[in-house]
């Protein structure tokens, strides 16, 4: 559990600058490789087009996870498990199909609002996050945390903000079509992991990349946080490294 203490301190991020998506996958895979290997049980797994690239390579290996658990950060509140839009579909689209895994985990976006809470938060109790993966959002939102989400709030349900539903709406039909609320995994549980990977490419991130990295540590930058982390990898392209 995260202390006022562990708030306060801060360690360097371990800061890999890639020419391109493609190259940061591999570096994440060689990573995810080498938890797995160290005995790493459980992989919070993370959505977005930033981990494809890692997807891509470990669809592609020889490893075998399907005696591992996955954990996904979020799912949106509304959709339910098969429409084309929901973390569900993107996952078994994007990984699951081709690598099983012994039990995945992603929030029912269907669910009751008290009792998905209470589920997912047993759920990331009894399987410890031994690797977390994590995108971020141009305003350094981390899961669904949005600016402003406090640093130890547990899954909940949150209100998207209006910057996050105009980047997720190129995914929708139309910005209507976005759902408005998501449930996302806490801040507190995301940095239990013992071990972080966060990837991000292109300019529109540079911001966010220069705010978690050199900024204050505050809850109006979620990613922030990770500055308090001991073991976090960010690998990032050229562009969004760019404000560094
Ligand atoms: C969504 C997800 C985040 C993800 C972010 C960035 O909002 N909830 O987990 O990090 O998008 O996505 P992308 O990697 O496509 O830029």
């Amino acid at each position: 559990m995260m202390s006022d203490k562990q708030l306060q301190e801060k360690h360097d991020l371990n800061v890999i600058i890639v020419d391109d998506k493609e190259e940061g996958g591999r570096k994440a895979f060689e990573l995810v490789e080498e938890a797995v290997q160290n005995g790493a049980q459980v992989l919070g797994l993370a959505t977005g087009s930033s981990p494809v690239p890692l997807y891509n390579e470990m669809k592609n290996s020889e490893t075998d996870y399907s005696h591992l658990i996955s954990i996904n950060l979020d799912e949106y509140v509304g959709l339910p498990e098969d429409h084309p839009q929901s973390y569900h579909t993107f996952m078994y689209e994007h990984l699951f199909q081709y690598k099983p895994f012994k039990k995945t985990f992603i929030p029912n976006g269907l669910g009751d609002e008290e009792e998905e809470i209470k589920r997912y938060n047993r759920v990331i109790e009894e399987y410890p996050i031994d690797l977390q993966i994590l995108g971020i959002g141009t305003n350094a939102h981390i899961g669904f945390n949005e600016p402003g989400t406090p640093f130890l709030q547990e899954t909940h349900m949150e209100k998207l903000t209006d910057a996050t539903i105009e980047a997720n709406k190129r995914y929708f039909e139309s910005e209507e079509d976005v759902p408005k609320y998501a449930f996302s995994m806490g801040i507190k549980s995301i940095v239990s992991a013992k071990k972080i990977i966060l990837m991000a490419y292109g300019e529109q991130k540079a911001e966010a990349i220069s705010k978690m990295i050199n900024g204050p540590i505050t809850e109006e930058v979620p990613a922030s946080i990770l500055q308090t982390h001991d073991d976090v990898t960010i690998i990032v392209d050229k562009a969004a490294a760019s404000k560094l």
